[in-house]
């Protein structure tokens, strides 16, 4: 019978409550990558690997490390989904895409898929490193030029500021239907 995996690093949970959502419709577990369990996992042994982090500076947190455990062939059998704030515009995927899969398979010829899906942010909840990072980001995104760049920055802006919650089972249904394709 063909398998599934799910493996995520969540923060602040909204990545951890996609993994067990799509864990539930794939009948599969989901693991987080801080788990024990993950020292004895052969991945071979599932034909659909799902891999999701929380986007931190357009980078998916982990997925550096998790990608040290896939080859060609198991890049082929692999979906990676983001969680984030920002709006999944063009610019954004590509960026996402660039510091995760593009990494390891810049000419993408083992065709992995990735989502960008909807997070949740609390600028109440967030301390530390990450609430120095964010208020980095938010000053370079403020400093852009064009006026279009000024227009998307106060849009941002207005997230960090204020927060943000976009998560919702529905954004999972594209992936989960492209899992079953990989599990038929
Ligand atoms: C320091 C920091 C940097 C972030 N950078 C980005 C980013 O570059 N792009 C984005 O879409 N979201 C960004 N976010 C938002 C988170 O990815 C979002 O809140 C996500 O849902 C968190 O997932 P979690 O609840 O699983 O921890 C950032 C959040 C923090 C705290």
């Amino acid at each position: 019978m063909s398998r599934a995996i799910v493996v995520y690093s969540s923060k602040r949970g909204s990545t951890k409550q996609y993994a067990e959502w799509i864990a539930e419709d794939l009948d599969c577990e989901a693991v987080s990558i801080t788990d024990p369990r993950m020292k004895g996992l052969n991945l071979y042994e599932y034909d659909c690997i799902i891999y999701g982090g929380w986007i931190r500076g357009s980078g998916i947190v982990d997925f550096d490390k998790f990608g040290k455990m896939l080859d060609d062939e198991l890049m082929q059998r692999l979906i990676v989904f983001g969680v984030g704030m920002a709006d999944e515009t063009a610019e954004n995927y590509a960026q996402v895409w660039g510091y995760s899969i593009g990494k390891i398979d810049p000419k993408n010829e083992n065709k992995a898929i990735l989502y960008i899906l909807g997070g949740r942010y609390d600028p109440d909840k967030v301390e530390g490193f990450d609430k120095f990072l964010m208020k980095i980001m938010r000053r370079v995104l403020l400093s852009g030029s064009t006026p279009e760049a000024k227009g998307r920055a106060n849009f941002m802006k207005d997230r960090i500021d204020n927060g943000v919650d976009m998560v919702s089972r529905e954004n999972i249904d594209s992936l989960v239907k492209d899992a079953r394709r990989k599990l038929a």
